[in-house]
C-alpha cells in the first residue's frame, strides 16, 4: 500500500503529524506519536450496527443475549455463565500459563455433542501440526475443530465472514498484522487496528470471539489501554508456573460479574477444573509457625482461604526492604506505619517480606489485618493461636473496617474446621456459625493484643 496512506497521532494531545517524531509538534510530548490509519482507509468508520435512527430505549429489542456454553464450568462461571454471541473476550496472561492449553480445550468441547458448536481456532504462534500434536498429547477429541494458522488480518477476515463460526479464537492478538498499516505486528498500531476490525466483524457477525494478548513485564495487558476498552470482557490468566494451580479472574465484563475467579490445575492431559478450592491455597506444614496468618478471601462468589506468610529480619543496610508477594507493595508500606503508630511496634530497621502463598494475588483490603498479624507474628517469633482465620480492612486510623460478605467467609472457615476468627466488628453476626468463636475486634491494639 502506498507509504501516504499513514499517518501519525500522539497518544496525549491527539495531533496528527505525516512524519515520525521523537517528539510531538502540538504538545511537545516525547515518544507519543504512533502509527495510525488515515481517514481515507475506509472501513474504518463503519457502524456496528444497522440503525441509524434515534430511537426510544423501550423500542430496542433487549432480548437475553444467547451465551455459548464452553463445556468447563470454572470457564463458563468467569464469562458470566459462558461466552456471548457476538462478544469479544481478551483473555491475557504470562507467556507459558496455559493460554492456548485452556483454549484448546473449551473449542474441542464446544465443537463436540451436544454442543455442537462451529468453532475456528486461528493460530498464530504455532502451526497447525504444533496445534494437532497438542491436541493429541492432550487426548482431547479435535476432529469437529476447524484450525487455520494465518497472521494476516484480511486473510483471516476473509475465513471468518465465509465460514461465519459461532465461536473464533485468535492466539493472539500480537501476532496478527494487517496489510494497511506499515508497522511491525505487535505494534501499538497494529494491534489496536486488528482488534478493532476483528470486534467489528464479531459485533456484525455474532460471532463470539476470543483474542488472547500477552503481558509486559509489569504483567498488563501488552498493547494499547484501548484494547481493554475496546472488547467486552477482559480476563487475566495467573498463577504461579512452579504450582500447578491456574486462576482466571475477570477484570471487565459486560455480561456478567466481575472478580468471579475459576480455578484449574495443570496435569500432563492439559487443565482439570477445581471445583471445590477453598482450601487450596494453605500450605500444609505441621503445627503453627511464626509469621503465617490464615486470611478468608472472597473472591466473586466463592469464599478462598488463603495463608499469608511474613518474615522481618534485622536490615543490614540502611534501607530496610519492604518486599511483597501477591500482596500491594504500597499497602504494605501504609501497614507498616499504621503499626507504628497506633500499636506502637516499629519495623523501621528491619527488611519485611510478606507473601500471599500458592502464587495468588489478592487485590481486596480484606487482607490488611491478616498480613499485619503476620508480620507481628514474625516479629515476635510467636505462632498464632491454632486454627485460626483472620479478615479485616484497616484504615489510617488504626481502625479496623468490616469487609463484605463477612458471614460467608466464616462459614467457609467453619466448614474447614477453623475454631477461632479475628474480625471486625462490624462483621460479627447475629448468629455464630457453629464450631468457630468470634473475636470481634475495633482497632489494630486489639488485634495486637491477641497476640500477647
Ligand atoms: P500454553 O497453553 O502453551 O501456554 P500459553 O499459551 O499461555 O503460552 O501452556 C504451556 C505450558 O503448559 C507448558 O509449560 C507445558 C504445560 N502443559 C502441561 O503441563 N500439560 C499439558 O497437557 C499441556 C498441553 C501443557
Ligand atoms: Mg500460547
Amino acid at each position: 500500500m502506498a507509504k501516504s496512506k499513514s499517518t501519525y497521532s500522539c497518544t496525549e494531545c491527539g495531533g496528527q503529524t505525516l512524519k515520525w517524531q521523537g517528539q510531538c509538534p502540538h504538545c511537545q510530548a516525547w515518544n507519543t506519536l504512533v502509527e495510525a490509519m488515515s481517514e481515507k482507509a475506509a472501513a474504518r468508520f463503519t457502524p456496528v450496527s444497522e440503525s441509524r435512527e434515534v430511537q426510544s430505549l423501550s423500542e430496542v429489542e433487549a432480548e437475553e443475549e444467547q451465551r455459548y456454553s464452553t463445556g468447563l464450568l470454572e470457564f463458563d462461571r468467569v464469562l458470566g455463565g459462558g461466552l456471548v454471541q457476538g462478544g469479544v473476550v481478551l483473555l491475557g496472561g504470562d507467556p507459558g500459563i496455559g493460554k492456548s492449553t485452556l483454549l484448546l480445550q473449551a473449542l474441542c468441547n464446544m465443537s463436540l455433542l451436544p454442543l455442537a458448536r462451529n468453532v475456528l481456532y486461528v493460530s498464530g504462534e504455532e502451526s497447525a501440526r504444533q496445534v494437532a500434536m497438542r491436541a493429541k498429547r492432550m487426548g482431547v477429541d479435535a476432529k469437529a475443530l476447524h484450525l487455520l494458522a494465518e497472521i494476516r488480518l484480511e486473510r483471516i477476515q476473509e475465513v471468518l465472514a465465509e465460514r461465519k463460526p459461532d465461536v473464533a479464537v485468535i492466539d493472539s492478538i500480537q501476532t496478527v498484522y494487517s496489510d494497511a498499516l506499515q508497522s511491525a505486528p505487535g505494534s501499538v498500531a497494529q494491534v489496536r487496528e486488528c482488534a478493532a476490525q476483528l470486534t467489528r466483524l464479531a459485533k456484525a457477525s455474532g460471532t463470539g470471539m476470543i483474542l488472547v494478548g500477552h503481558v509486559t513485564k509489569e504483567g498488563a495487558l501488552a498493547g494499547p489501554r484501548v484494547l481493554e476498552h475496546m472488547v467486552d470482557t477482559v480476563l487475566y490468566f495467573e498463577g504461579d508456573t512452579h504450582s500447578s494451580f491456574r486462576l482466571i479472574r475477570a477484570f471487565k465484563n459486560r455480561f456478567g460479574a466481575v472478580n468471579e475467579l475459576g480455578v484449574f490445575a495443570m496435569t500432563e492431559k492439559g487443565l482439570r477444573e477445581v471445583s471445590n478450592p477453598s482450601a487450596l491455597f494453605l500450605s500444609h506444614h505441621g503445627g503453627q509457625v511464626p509469621g503465617s496468618c490464615i486470611m478468608v478471601t472472597q473472591e466473586g462468589t466463592r469464599p478462598l482461604l488463603v495463608e499469608i506468610q511474613a518474615l522481618v529480619d534485622e536490615a543490614h543496610s540502611p534501607n530496610a526492604r519492604r518486599l511483597s508477594v501477591g500482596l500491594e507493595q504500597n499497602r504494605l508500606a501504609m501497614l507498616l506505619a499504621v503499626l507504628h503508630r497506633h500499636a506502637g511496634i516499629a519495623c523501621f530497621d528491619q527488611d519485611v517480606f510478606v507473601n500471599a502463598v500458592g502464587g495468588v494475588k489478592i487485590t481486596e483490603p480484606g487482607a490488611d489485618l491478616a498480613v499485619l498479624l503476620a508480620i507481628v507474628s514474625s516479629l515476635k517469633n510467636r505462632p498464632l493461636p491454632e486454627k485460626t482465620v483472620v479478615f479485616g480492612e484497616v484504615g489510617l486510623a488504626g481502625e479496623v473496617r468490616p469487609v463484605q460478605r463477612g458471614l460467608e467467609r466464616l462459614r467457609e472457615a467453619a466448614k474447614l474446621g477453623f475454631v477461632q476468627a479475628i474480625v471486625p466488628k462490624a462483621n460479627k453476626p447475629k448468629a455464630t456459625p457453629p464450631g468457630i468463636e468470634i473475636i470481634a475486634v475495633e482497632r489494630v491494639e486489639e488485634a495486637v493484643a491477641r497476640m500477647r
